[in-house]
């Protein structure tokens, strides 16, 4: 049985009245591969929308467009905060209408501080003795402690965790979101394409409170993942993408794993046998001993939960 939950390319509660972005009939093909095929999205005020969809299914191009980086296939249409934007958009020219991004990968350049990763826009349109780099640095640190980020801007990128980096690429994007918005009145959008793989689940709770935080700042996120315990925690919809298709959008509190599985695979999955074994649990989605005996897509990653919360050793990343 096909599973059709709120399976519309846009919902039709109250986000559909005065939506942060609104996009139709988008579709992008790559010579013979068509990555996105007629997709639409909405996203409201104040909400944080999951992007999920199995590996290729075209989150990261439909990122790409917004972004200004690829140019989509004449036909789709754009509206941020109810206002038409012309597509293709200038690369960067939806910094001006309150978007800011983390693709997946952070971006950062490693090899110079975390201040410099900070202003690197700032670097790109200015020369280095216009900047106040005293004034910059206390800037940061305030930054920084207001998010709860324990960040020294004078340390270089190349030394930082992995989580640590996560927060200095989200917490980067939203300082340009505020800078870029100063006094515009609306509080923007800010997508983050994958910021979360492999991270230990201590520090993914770290970066979901960095978006709390950020959301309660009165912005909006679109958060594409794998993963669907982190959609289930972080996000209030999701739209998932099967093959370039929109598959469904739903309210995550109406969802179980189960139903947003069959979403994203397009049948039914029996979980339990997706399981790996026992002493296979935790290994990465990529370990070639587990290739054939289970679907890689579907292995869970050992994440011990502190403070009573469930474990995550059965987590699905898809
Ligand atoms: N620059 C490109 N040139 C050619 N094909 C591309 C390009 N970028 C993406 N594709 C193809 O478009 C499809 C969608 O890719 P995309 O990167 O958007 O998927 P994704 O959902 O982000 O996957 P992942 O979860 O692995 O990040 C894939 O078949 C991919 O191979
Ligand atoms: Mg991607």
């Amino acid at each position: 049985m096909e599973i059709e939950i709120a399976a519309t390319p846009a919902g039709n509660d109250a986000s559909e009245a005065r939506p942060v972005l609104r996009l139709t009939n988008l579709s992008k093909s790559f010579g013979g591969v068509q990555a996105l095929d007629r997709v639409g999205l909405q996203v409201g005020r104040g909400e944080v929308h999951g992007l999920l969809g199995q590996n290729g299914s075209g989150k990261s191009t439909l990122i790409k467009i917004l972004s200004g980086f690829h140019a989509p296939d004449p036909g789709g249409q754009l509206w941020i905060d109810g206002q038409e934007i012309g597509l293709p958009v200038a690369p960067g020219a939806l910094r001006e209408h309150g978007l800011s991004f983390v693709h997946q990968h952070l971006g950062l350049i490693p090899s110079i501080t975390v201040l410099e990763n900070l202003l690197v826009y700032d670097l790109a349109i200015a020369d280095r003795w216009a900047i106040n780099w005293r004034a910059e640095a206390q800037r940061a640190r305030e930054l920084f402690a207001r998010y709860d980020i324990r960040l020294d801007p004078l340390a270089g990128v190349s030394r930082l965790s992995p989580v640590e980096r996560a927060q200095l690429a989200i917490v980067r994007a939203f300082d340009w979101l505020q800078r870029t918005r100063g006094g515009k009145g609306a509080s923007g959008l800010l997508v983050l394409d994958e910021p979360t793989p492999f991270l230990p689940a201590h520090d993914v709770d770290v970066l979901f409170r960095l978006v709390r935080d950020i959301v309660r700042a009165g912005t909006s996120v679109i958060f594409v993942s794998h993963d669907i315990d982190e959609v289930l925690e972080i996000t209030t919809r999701a739209t998932v993408l099967r093959d370039g298709r929109i598959a469904g959008t739903f309210d995550t509190a109406a969802m179980d794993k189960r139903a947003i599985v069959h979403l994203i695979v397009g049948q039914h999955v029996d979980l339990e046998s997706m399981r790996p074994p026992a002493k296979s649990r935790g290994a990465r989605r990529d370990d070639p001993q587990l290739a054939g005996r289970h679907d890689p897509r579907f292995l869970g990653r050992a994440r011990a939960r502190r403070g009573g919360r469930p474990d995550r050793t059965d987590r699905l990343r898809l």
